[in-house]
């Protein structure tokens, strides 16, 4: 039987409460079929109060040695700034294992209600996770003056840009074979013009896959309107970021929103987290929704070839939201939810 060795960073707040829903569930869902080696570490705001850090010096090496990475959550903003504790923590983890893609599935679960009149609605967010407008390039000149000067420059790089597409591609053709790319080549006439050759350039060698190209400004309106019509989305970090949380909002709230942040080439471990946060204003209340974390469990899963269990998982997660657990903010707690996943787990063949 193959072991899989896991690295659990339950983080802050309900990071906690969600981590332990959603291991339960990939336990059940690991029995008979394969083992786990897990080993958990405090990683938290907690944690920085305690040694002055997000994580030990050695962390990235630690977490070199697993398979994979599951985070809850981290931030606890009134004890410890926001940007010390991303900056600290998940940032240097998705940089130091080069996770350039963030994938980002919404999709409408049965009985979830969201605000939009979607069905059907099932679509693949791939976000440039490492360059573009987040990469951090740029200065102040003259601060406090009249004739103060800021800028930030955005970095589009050939191997950014092929790589995050190639993945894209790949990921359409697991699917229903279509991509959509959003830039906004019309206004942005290098960056953009520069993704739109290389997505043409890719699209030859993918002949299965058709391919549409999307003004952001327009992508925002048809997400709204027909998002039912899209497949796989490509997106630069910045759009991307913009576009996954209207995905979330579409499929019903961050209590559905699952990620991962992989590292394709297999070269160190990809991360799998839930959208949201440590959520302070829930936080040891029970009533945190586990959907979100359970379905990053699915996708890690799924990355790491249990793709048997990783279903079974989603599909005990869709019977239990269709039988409405879990579908409205406060209506089940965090244990009532997750029993109902597992005991759908154990019935479903
Ligand atoms: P948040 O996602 O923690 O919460 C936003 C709102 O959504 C809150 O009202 C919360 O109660 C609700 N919510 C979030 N997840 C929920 C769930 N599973 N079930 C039910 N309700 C849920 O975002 P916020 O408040 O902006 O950030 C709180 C802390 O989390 C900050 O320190 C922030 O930096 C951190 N954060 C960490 C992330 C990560 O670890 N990847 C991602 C986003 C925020
Ligand atoms: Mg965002």
């Amino acid at each position: 039987m193959k072991t899989h060795r896991l690295a659990l960073i339950p983080g802050d707040g309900i990071g906690v409460d969600v981590t332990d829903a959603a291991m339960a569930v990939v336990r059940q869902a690991a029995a008979g079929r394969f083992a786990l080696d897990t080993e958990t570490f405090p990683w938290s705001c907690a944690f920085y109060h305690e040694t002055g850090a997000m994580m030990p010096e050695d962390g990235i090496e630690t977490l070199r040695r697993f398979d994979a990475i599951y985070l809850g959550a981290v931030g606890w903003p009134q004890s410890v700034p926001d940007s010390v504790s991303l900056h600290g923590l998940l940032l240097p983890i998705r940089k130091a294992f080069d996770q350039y893609a963030n994938i980002r599935p919404h999709r409408l679960l049965r009985g979830v209600e969201g605000p939009l009149k979607a069905e059907g609605f099932d679509i693949l967010c791939i976000r440039e996770n490492t360059e573009g407008e987040y990469s951090g390039a740029g200065g102040r000149v003259h601060p406090g003056r009249d004739n103060e000067v800021a800028t930030e420059v955005a970095i589009f790089t050939r191997k950014g840009v092929e790589r995050i597409l190639r993945f894209g591609f790949d990921q359409a053709r697991a699917r229903r074979g279509h991509l959509t790319s959003v830039t906004k080549s019309n206004a942005q006439k290098y960056s953009m013009v520069f993704w739109d050759e290389v997505t043409r350039e890719l699209a030859a060698e993918y002949p299965d896959v058709t391919v549409s190209h999307m003004h952001i400004d327009a992508m925002a309106a048809k997400m709204v309107m027909a998002p039912q019509d899209l497949d796989v989305v490509v997106a630069s970090n910045l759009f991307g970021d913009i576009l996954t949380d209207l995905g979330a909002a579409i499929q019903g709230g961050l209590g559905f929103a699952a990620s991962a942040n992989i590292c394709p080439d297999g070269s160190g471990p990809s991360m799998f987290e839930p959208v949201h946060g440590s959520a302070p204003d829930i936080a040891g209340k029970g009533i945190a929704n586990p959907i979100a974390a359970i379905w990053s469990a699915a996708m890690m899963l799924e990355h790491l070839g249990e793709v048997e269990a990783a279903a079974d998982i989603l599909r005990a997660v869709e019977s239990a939201t269709a039988q409405g657990i879990g579908t409205r903010p406060g209506s089940h707690s965090t244990d009532e939810i997750t029993a109902a996943v597992l005991a759908a787990m154990a019935t479903c063949p």
